[in-house]
């Protein structure tokens, strides 16, 4: 092993640096005439060429800087096998070719979902890869827990804690909207730390008319703010009856705390007024939690790199940290599990989870 490209790939999220620092140095440990090129701009600076070397020591001060150093872009992997105007080519061809040309021995590439699927993609074309799965959406399959996941939840978390005393004090309603994509991880998380009176989920789809009985109740006690943790992806039954492409459509005229505050509007007096933190909650240092499960994450990367483990991604299974192919990864969703004890939990905690269905305590 002597020339290993890192990538950085897709949404940034605290700890991508942690991770990188954690490759570099035990790969350094154990073998320090390894070079590390720093491919730049994710995927993209692999498709057009654009790397430059870089020294184990620049690694050792980014332990706690959010964002990643090689800089980002999203490279849908859709795209990575159709021909390409301005390449002449597909990206796959243009990744090819450039690894060649760059003589590399193997590619590191951190990443969540879509970044996987490439990088398992890379690998069927004979490219030894090794990944780290990053997202603050915590909905990478084959990891328990994605680094950035614990920050998003600590920075979603302030927010709500931030939007509780001013809804306290005005006697408003707030729907918080986290992110998370097409998962309820981060809402679920940020709902319960940050004492959400209720939780809409996108595996959970909410009842409208359950929530406006729900929000009455709380109106007749003496409660002053009612607060709502809603993940972005999160839709009503009556939406979900809808077509995936309506849906689409719909996601892209209108936030799902936009839909959702407009039909309580017309049935509650209570002011309403949302809040969307958006990439707040995916910038800054990573928490303690992240820096150290990055840290892990990427000085076992770097053995898997020095032991020729390639095709595979480094994860945290049962508080272990392990390799898994990418094979049995790639293309899957890691949502809520509605059976899962913390939704239990926060139902017992008196959290509503938005309708009568989801409401129901099963165990
Ligand atoms: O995947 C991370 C994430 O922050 C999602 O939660 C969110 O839906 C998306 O990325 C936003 O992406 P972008 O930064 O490209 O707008």
């Amino acid at each position: 092993m002597k020339k290993i490209g890192l990538i950085t790939s897709g949404g940034d999220c605290p700890g991508l640096n942690a991770a990188l620092r954690g490759v570099v140095q035990a790969v350094h440990k154990k073998n320090p005439e390894v070079e590390f090129i720093g491919i730049e701009e994710g995927y993209l600076g692999l498709i057009e060429g654009h790397w430059h070397k870089m020294n184990p020591e620049e690694f050792s001060p980014i332990l706690n800087t959010g964002g990643t150093i090689l800089g980002t872009s999203r490279q849908p992997f859709k795209e990575m096998e159709l021909m390409n105007e301005k390449y002449k080519a597909t990206r796959l061809d243009m990744m090819l070719k450039n690894f060649k040309k760059g003589n590399f021995d193997a590619l590191v590439i951190l990443g969540g979902n879509g970044s996987q699927k490439s990088a398992n993609l890379l690998h069927q074309h004979g490219v030894p890869v090794v990944s780290l799965p990053k997202t603050i959406d915590n909905d990478l399959y084959g990891s328990d827990l994605t680094f950035g996941f614990d920050t998003g939840v600590a920075r979603a978390t302030e927010m709500m804690d931030a939007i509780a005393t001013t809804a306290a004090s005005h006697n408003r309603i707030f729907i918080v909207e986290i992110m998370g994509h097409k998962v309820g991880w981060l809402a679920l998380y940020a709902g319960i730390a940050g004492n959400a009176d209720m939780i809409l989920l996108p595996e959970m789809p909410y009842d409208t008319k359950y929530i406006i009985q729900k929000i009455k109740a709380i109106q007749k006690t003496k409660q002053r703010g009612i607060l709502l943790a809603m993940a972005e992806g999160a839709f009503s039954s009556e939406e979900m009856k809808l077509s995936k492409k309506e849906r689409k459509a719909l996601e892209a005229t209108s936030s799902a705390s936009e839909r959702l505050s407009s039909i309580l509007s017309n049935e509650i007096s209570q002011e309403i007024r949302t809040v969307v933190p958006g990439h707040f909650q995916r910038g800054g240092n990573p928490t303690p939690m992240d820096r150290i499960l990055a840290s892990r994450l990427g000085a076992f990367a770097g053995e898997m790199l020095l032991k020729g483990d390639f095709g595979n991604m480094s994860a945290l299974k049962d508080g272990e940290i392990i390799s898994i192919p990418l094979s049995e990864i790639a293309g899957k969703l890691k949502t809520v599990p509605l059976d899962s004890d913390i939704i239990q939990e926060g139902k017992l905690l008196g959290i509503s989870f938005g309708s009568k269905e989801n409401d129901k305590i099963v165990k």
